[in-house]
């Protein structure tokens, strides 16, 4: 067996420990959400494996969890890792690839009988997707002093349970003695598209994130009866709704943009009534900042246009904004020679974004065949993941134990 065969043998045997925890039998997608029973099952194998290596684990108070490789004392310490909690029936490989990534290539550095410098921290970082709170890379976030406590603390999922609650006391913050203690964070992450598969490569390092958000648009008209009242007295927010999804669409085509309504709640929601109430949430995104803007505000112009003629009422509330992310452009070019692998930009949001503010952070990217994700359908082949372990062990060598 190769050397590149038994490390992807390793990535199976630990890969389907984490396989069956959260999946769907139906859609065969995973339910990860922050902090439920699936998520807390990950956080516990985190452990189990951290204890298992004699790395020490450190939960910053946030929700995050870091487990501890080398003398804390050495010197600051470079993190990497990801996170475990998923979109609603997300793929495998989002966020979980690059924790168990990490441990692997701590192994990989333990068995080559290398020193690091400095620690190396395997971190897992909880709420990334903001798929139960609302709001994603809550906990990097917190940790980084970029959301306010209480807005954090006050978060509720669909059932009414707050943050503090699901986390179990108010979260701690910003933690600047923690954040202070890193030199620098590296994600590993699936690829989220097609530009590695195209390139015929199975390695990437990222360049920047797209500047991208949440907008929650509320449109409220007059809940009535579906067979008594005449088309011409309604005021129906759904028609309010279906207009505004249309033009997201139009105006975001029309600048090179991304806009995506994935998600909407109706009251009362009955086939026999005209809604009260729709709320459509619109995730957009842009290579440039203005784009952006200038998107968010289009659809606006016409979601209020549009509900004076219906009748009806439009609110919009941005639920969560993350500015451009370029990587660190010197460490980024110094990974891409290292591991002879080509440089790309993301219209996906990562905990890497956010710390990108706050430390030389980099990313890389491992192949998806189906360039498909937040779906069932994401994928890796282990023979790819076992590269994307050999890669960030590679950068570990380069950053840590130099
Ligand atoms: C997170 O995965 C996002 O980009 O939505
Ligand atoms: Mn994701
Ligand atoms: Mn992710
Ligand atoms: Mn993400």
């Amino acid at each position: 067996m190769s050397v590149a065969e038994d490390l992807a043998g390793r990535f199976r045997a630990l890969w389907d420990e984490l396989a069956p925890i959260g999946r769907d039998g139906h859609s065969g997608g995973y339910l990860r959400y922050a902090l439920t029973e699936p998520e807390l099952r990950l956080r516990a194998w985190f452990r189990e494996q951290a204890d298992g290596r004699g790395m020490p684990v450190t939960d910053d108070g946030n929700g995050n969890l870091f487990a501890w490789w080398g003398d804390p004392e050495a010197g600051d310490a470079v993190l990497t890792g990801s996170h475990f909690d998923s979109v609603p029936h997300g793929g495998a490989y989002d966020g979980p690839l690059g924790v168990v990534s990490a441990f692997l290539a701590v192994d990989e550095l333990r068995a080559a009988g290398a020193t690091p410098a400095r620690p190396v921290v395997v971190g897992a970082f909880v709420e990334e997707e903001g798929a139960r709170f609302g709001v994603p890379c809550l906990g990097s976030r917190l940790l980084a002093g970029e959301i306010d406590v209480d807005r954090a603390a006050g978060l509720r999922d669909s059932a009414g349970v707050s943050f503090a609650e699901a986390l179990g006391g108010r979260p701690a913050g910003r933690r600047p003695d923690l954040l202070g203690r890193f030199a620098a964070f590296v994600e590993l992450h699936v690829e989220q598209g097609r530009a590695l598969v195209e390139a015929g490569a199975p390695v990437a390092v990222a360049s920047a994130i797209w500047p991208h958000g949440r907008w929650r648009f509320d449109f409220h008209g007059e809940g009535n009866h579906a067979g008594t009242t005449r088309m011409a007295d309604r005021r129906d927010p759904m028609l309010t709704y279906a207009f505004t999804v249309l033009a997201a669409n139009k105006e975001a085509r029309l600048r090179g943009a991304h806009a995506t309504v994935g998600r909407v709640s109706v009251a009362p929601n009955a086939t026999n009534a005209i809604p009260s109430r729709v709320t459509g949430w619109l995730d957009a995104r842009a290579a440039e900042p203005e784009t952006l803007t200038g998107l968010v505000d289009a659809v606006h112009a016409k979601a209020a246009d549009r509900a004076r003629r219906d009748g009806t009422e439009v609110t919009l509330t941005e639920e969560s904004a993350t500015p451009l992310v370029a990587f660190d452009g010197g460490l980024a070019g110094r990974l891409a020679a290292l591991l002879d692998a080509p440089v790309l930009p993301t219209g996906a949001g990562h905990d890497a974004g956010v710390l990108a503010a706050h430390l030389p952070t980099a990313m890389l990217f491992v192949r998806n065949p189906t360039g498909v994700s937040h779906s069932p359908a994401e994928s890796a082949t282990d023979a790819d993941c076992a590269a994307g372990v050999t890669a960030l062990a590679r950068v570990l060598v380069e950053l840590a134990c130099r």
